[in-house]
């Protein structure tokens, strides 16, 4: 399920090729990618909005006003939306347009509003796509970084026999799915992640813990699998869920239960990336009933709660990696270098309170890492998902190197 989630917005013109598109979405579909067809108006005389929005599951857009009542189809948040566009099938006029830069229907003006790949199954007559002309504006795309799905030779809608033909869904399928092919270089390794914050529990109803959401530790393990890691997530309890074939997740409530956990992976793991806000301290007696609220102040006496980086530490070997995080206040270089030191980590991310873009519930994260040489590398405020590609980044030349 290589295409799962995946958003792919589909770009019909006018062409007779219009019909095959009904039979790729199908395809789309099956691998549980999210479709989005964008009509062009004389695309939805070859085949009908109604077909392709049953098969996809969602509405198709042609124009950028939706039924004359103000509402509009908005192509920046479409363009940004997805993963990939694909246009199928591409006409020379379509094509033409994009080359150009022409934003004249909702299809072209999504185009030019995308950053994602773009491919482009042309369809048409042999003497179409001959002429120099729309090979110009093919070259012109193709600078562009535009990818062509190659057209096949055969029998035209014209009844002339040549090139031009649009790629059969079958092909374009795999074309898709060649782009989202990510380089498997995590493939056979073990990754575990612990995740989010822990709770501990002060009586039945009442627990200690912190702002994590787990969106950092989450991202991470995303990216270490789309690389083919065997990843372990070991989640405090959060809001987000997480869905893919390579991530066991195991949903822990304490720090206790996060520990006890992550010993018994950690053995077999090729990597441990500690990104949980583990409470350092729980209650030292949990009451078995609520506790009743009384005039007096109220003490509660904490206990240590085990480190898990520590713990691991002490039991990693040399071909082992282990990633622990810190997240600072003040002082943030020395502190973050003196738990490196002290738990034995490989490297640790830095998150520093102080940066603009950094902390719990933000979408964006500003990290420097620092390794066990004595290297730093700073990094820029990214989304979290790009700061978890520069970890995975990291982690791969580590273990690359020791072996
Ligand atoms: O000492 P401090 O809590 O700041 O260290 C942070 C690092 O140690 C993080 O990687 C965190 O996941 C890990 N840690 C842990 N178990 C604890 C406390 C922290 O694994 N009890």
């Amino acid at each position: 399920m290589q295409l799962l989630n995946k958003k792919i917005l589909i770009g019909v013109s006018g062409s007779i090729a219009a019909y095959k598109i009904a039979h790729l979405i199908r395809l789309l579909v099956k691998e549980k990618a999210e479709v989005k067809v964008v009509m062009t108006a004389s695309a939805s005389n070859f085949i009908t909005p109604l077909t392709l929005s049953t098969l996809s599951n969602r509405p198709v857009d042609i124009e950028f006003v939706k039924n004359n009542q103000g509402e509009w189809t908005n192509h920046v948040e479409w363009g940004l939306w997805a993963d990939c566009i694909v246009l199928a099938p591409a006409t020379a006029n379509t094509i033409a347009k994009i080359a150009h830069g022409l934003s004249n229907n909702l299809l072209t003006a999504i185009v030019l509003s995308a950053r994602c790949p773009v491919m482009i199954a042309p369809a048409m007559d042999l003497d179409m796509i001959a002429h120099p002309s729309t090979q110009n504006n093919f070259k012109i795309l193709k600078s562009y970084g535009y990818q062509f799905i190659a057209t096949n030779f055969g029998e035209l809608a014209s009844g002339l026999v040549g090139d031009g033909r649009m790629a059969e869904p079958e092909e374009i399928l795999l074309y898709i799915k060649s782009n989202f092919k990510k380089s498997q270089r995590f493939s056979g390794k073990n990754i575990l992640i612990t995740a989010g914050p822990t709770q501990e529990a002060i009586d039945p109803v009442r627990f200690i813990s912190n702002y994590s959401t787990g969106k950092m530790g989450y991202a991470i393990a995303k990216a270490a699998a789309e690389e083919g890691a065997n990843v372990t997530l070991v989640s405090g309890p959060v809001a987000i869920t997480i869905e893919h074939p390579n991530i066991k997740l195991i949903k822990v409530n304490s720090a206790q239960q996060m520990y006890e956990t992550s010993m018994s992976y950690f053995i077999h793991s090729d990597v441990a990336i500690l990104s949980a806000a583990v409470a350092d301290y729980r209650p030292q007696f949990v009451a078995s009933e609520k506790i009743k609220k009384k005039d007096a102040d109220f003490t509660l006496l904490l206990e240590k709660t085990p480190d898990i980086a520590l713990e691991l530490g002490k039991i990693k070997n040399d071909k082992q990696t282990l990633v622990g995080f810190a997240l600072e206040t003040n002082n943030e270089l020395e502190n973050a270098q003196l738990k490196l030191q002290n738990k034995k980590l490989d490297f640790i991310v830095l998150n520093s309170m102080k940066d603009e873009g950094a902390g719990f519930a933000k979408d964006t994260n500003k990290i420097t890492i620092l390794d066990k040489e004595g290297n730093i590398f700073p990094f820029e405020v990214k989304d979290k998902e790009e700061v978890a590609r520069d970890i995975i980044e990291k982690i791969y030349f580590r273990i690359e190197n020791k072996s």
